[in-house]
């Protein structure tokens, strides 16, 4: 969903912010590398005043805008900079250009969860052992308008709860955005840093030289890790 798209209905049971091109991506990264915890802001200003507060050798400052690294901030967006030596013990603050919005917009549902396709597998054993009466799944999409990756995640994830619990087609019928994204992700599932190179955001980070990120964030189920939100805004490993 993108902000004009983001259900205003009641909130439900489970909230999962989806920004595989990078964020989510990122944030499972870091505690999949033993991360202590990962705060997340809209605002670059508030991210500083409130990491400024921290410990300077318990954190990290992340700063993304338009794909590129804030100035003055040590790390951008980039997964592949969350190396274990780095992240170990740390709390990564991180602002990025739609991913930790998508995050804060859905921080009052009673569960919140970061989703990508490299930790989509936890995803699903953890709604398929809680049962969430109510799940949506929000992509991140970039200010404001659909995405192809985000889509192709949240379609990965309704396609493995689909065939767990042996759901037919009839019982998610009259769910459109479902129908479509299991749709997407059934074509491309055997392609999918090709889809992510067709996607706008992808040919973005392209141009940005950041071709190892979209190979990274395209595979599917490498990490065991659920990043769950412990206090408002603050996501933690669950395990
Ligand atoms: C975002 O939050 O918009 C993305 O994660 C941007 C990026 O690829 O860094």
């Amino acid at each position: 969903h993108t902000p004009e798209l983001t259900p205003t209905d009641q909130a439900p049971e489970c909230a999962i912010a989806v920004d595989v091109l990078r964020a989510t991506s990122t944030m499972a990264t870091v505690l999949a590398a033993g991360g202590e915890a990962v705060q997340v802001f809209s605002d670059l200003d508030q991210l500083m005043e409130v990491s400024e507060k921290w410990p300077p050798l318990q954190r990290l400052r992340a700063g993304e805008r338009g794909g590129a690294k804030v100035a003055g901030f040590e790390l951008g967006n980039s997964p592949l900079d969350c190396t274990p030596e780095l992240v170990q013990g740390r709390r990564l603050f991180i602002s990025t250009t739609n991913g930790t919005r998508a995050l804060k917009r859905i921080q009052d549902a009673p569960t919140v969860i970061a989703a990508a396709l490299i930790n989509r597998a936890a995803v699903v054993k953890f709604l398929l052992e809680k049962q969430p009466e109510t799940v949506w799944i929000v992509g991140s999409g970039w200010e404001g308008s659909f995405s192809l990756e985000d889509t192709v995640c949240a379609g990965a994830i309704a396609h493995s709860i689909v065939q767990h619990t042996q759901l037919s087609p009839d019982d998610i019928a009259g769910n459109d955005e479902a129908i479509s994204a299991i749709a997407l992700y059934s074509q491309w599932q055997d392609n999918l840093l090709g889809l992510l190179q067709h996607a706008s955001h992808g040919k973005r980070l392209l141009r940005l030289d950041c071709y190892e990120d979209l190979k990274y964030c395209s595979q599917t189920d490498i990490l065991d890790v659920l990043p769950i939100q412990q206090e408002l805004g603050v996501l933690k490993s669950l395990g």
